[in-house]
């Protein structure tokens, strides 16, 4: 009998591959994916514990399930209530204690035993004090587990690494995810030939830190350089990123795979946080400010169309305005076409929240929006600075509007398109009109299409690489 899933995801891409793997291991017990809680016989919030909002947010949302899965009850019907994630992992204990209605929590490390927990539940028939916590780091690698994924869009994700020992101060990710691991390179490889075959263009690799990936290949361990150029070789596949990757990982074979690989996209997600030398050194980064602007000027010299995004993390405890105006000026300096700024939210167990110098909310605010208006700027003098500009667009599926097609650049900005054609899946030459702050908008041009290019972008490569980066 077919049964209703229904999986909320919050927080980074990772989350939202392991949901799309969680649903592929339920499939064969008769679940299907549906849009809303209301209907659903399980429900899975796969959570996030990176800032404080995050996990208040789980919270508010198991509250509104209760009052579902009750009425549920009341009409005859049950629903399975399970909490995945980093907020599960990291706060277990409390969510059993908080919320005794909920039938699993489990962490990221264990969700290939899904199915044996479901077992479990229905065999105490939803008495509470039954309670399913499943939060150790088994001795099982979980990819070796799940199924293959089910089905593929154009634009896939596919985690090649999981797990951090970096240890920056303010982060929960080493405790939540556990150690790094990496996945064998034929694994993913085989991963990737099968994604490609069912109609993936674009394979985003993922990764807590993607860059420290080191998995075993056929002649010793690789790297991700190694790895990209080994994908790069795959039929279909015409795009690849990566995300995330830490300054510190960032090795000569990546620097000469974006150097050689029309394939890796020109934008890089390479997090720097802060540009106070004093303050990454207290953020346990392992790189200073200029380490950094170096790093920038051997990956642009390598690939001219680089662009940048970043994270950035303001009000880090003993912040200075000093401190502040270094970040503000890395930011002048760079350029970042796309970015991610948060306040410093002190995560129970990790040094920094124990430091007694906590920058008050105001700074805090303050410093935020200042931040955000100069990246905001930069963001949208790039997005100008593609009006006239041709861009390859990988289109996805159809746009909002009837007889439109929307798609992505190679820099991920949304382009929309007026065609009646269905060409989802094809990179087509674009030539942008309009930009808008947050997508922009192009016509078709006559330019060589896809077929002439050896990166399957018909050369229009070049005119951005002779742009802004
Ligand atoms: N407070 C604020 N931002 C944080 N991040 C991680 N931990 C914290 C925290 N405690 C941000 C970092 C990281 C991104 C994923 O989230 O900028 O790169
Ligand atoms: Fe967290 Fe630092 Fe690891 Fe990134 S590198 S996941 S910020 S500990």
């Amino acid at each position: 009998m077919s049964k209703n899933l229904f999986i909320k995801t919050y927080g980074c891409q990772m989350n939202v591959y392991d949901s799309a793997r969680m649903a592929d291991v339920l499939a064969p017990l008769g679940f299907t994916p549906v849009d809303a809680p209301d209907d659903a016989d399980m429900v899975i919030l796969n959570t996030c514990h990176i800032r404080e909002k995050a996990s208040e947010k789980v919270f508010s949302e198991l509250g509104r399930l209760r009052r579902i899965k009750e009425s549920r009850r009341a009409g005859g019907t049950d629903m399975i209530l399970a909490v995945a994630g980093c907020v599960a992992q990291a706060e277990g204990a409390l969510i059993v204690e908080r919320a005794p209605y909920v039938d699993v929590v489990l962490g990221p490390q264990t969700y290939h035993r899904l199915p044996e927990m479901i077992a479990r539940v229905a065999r105490s028939q939803g008495a509470e004090g039954n309670r399913l916590l499943e939060t150790d780091f088994p001795p099982e690698p979980k990819f070796d587990h799940l199924p293959q994924p089910a089905a593929s869009g154009v634009s896939v994700f596919l985690t090649v690494q999981e797990g951090c020992d970096k240890f920056c101060t303010f982060c929960v990710v080493p405790y939540t995810r556990g150690a790094e691991y990496s996945r064998p390179a034929a694994a993913i490889l085989e991963e990737a030939r099968r994604l490609a075959e069912t109609g993936a263009r674009e394979i985003t690799l993922l990764g807590q830190t993607v860059n420290a990936y080191r998995g075993e290949g056929r002649d010793g361990p690789w790297g991700l350089g190694r790895l990209i150029r080994a994908l790069a070789g795959i039929e279909g596949i015409e795009r690849i990123r990566y995300t995330t990757s830490h300054p510190r990982d960032v090795d000569d074979d990546l620097i000469a795979a974006h150097r050689d690989l029309p394939q890796l996209m020109p934008l890089l997600h390479l997090p720097v946080q802060s540009g106070s030398d004093r303050i990454l050194a207290a953020m346990n980064r392992g790189h200073t400010a200029d380490d950094y602007r170096r790093l920038v000027v051997r990956l642009r010299k390598a690939r001219p169309a680089l662009a940048l995004s970043s994270d950035f993390i303001v009000g880090f405890p003993g912040e200075t305005e000093e401190d502040f105006a270094a970040t503000m000026n890395l930011v002048h300096e760079t350029g970042f076409v796309q970015a991610y700024s948060f306040k410093y939210s002190p995560r129970p167990g990790t040094p920094a929240a124990a430091d007694p110098d906590q920058v008050p909310e105001e700074i805090k605010s303050r410093r935020l929006a200042a931040l955000q208006d100069l990246l905001t700027a930069q963001q949208r003098a790039f997005n100008e600075a593609c009006v006239g500009r041709e861009l390859p667009v990988l289109i996805e599926g159809r746009g909002r509007f009837p007889g439109q097609m929307a798609g992505r650049s190679p820099y991920l900005q949304p382009v929309t398109v007026r065609m009646d054609e269905d060409a989802v899946g094809r990179i087509l030459n674009l030539r942008i009109l309009e930009a808008r702050p947050n997508s922009l908008s192009g016509e078709g041009t006559d330019s060589a299409g896809p077929e002439y290019g050896t990166c399957g972008c018909g050369g229009s490569c070049r005119s951005a690489e002779g742009g802004q980066g």
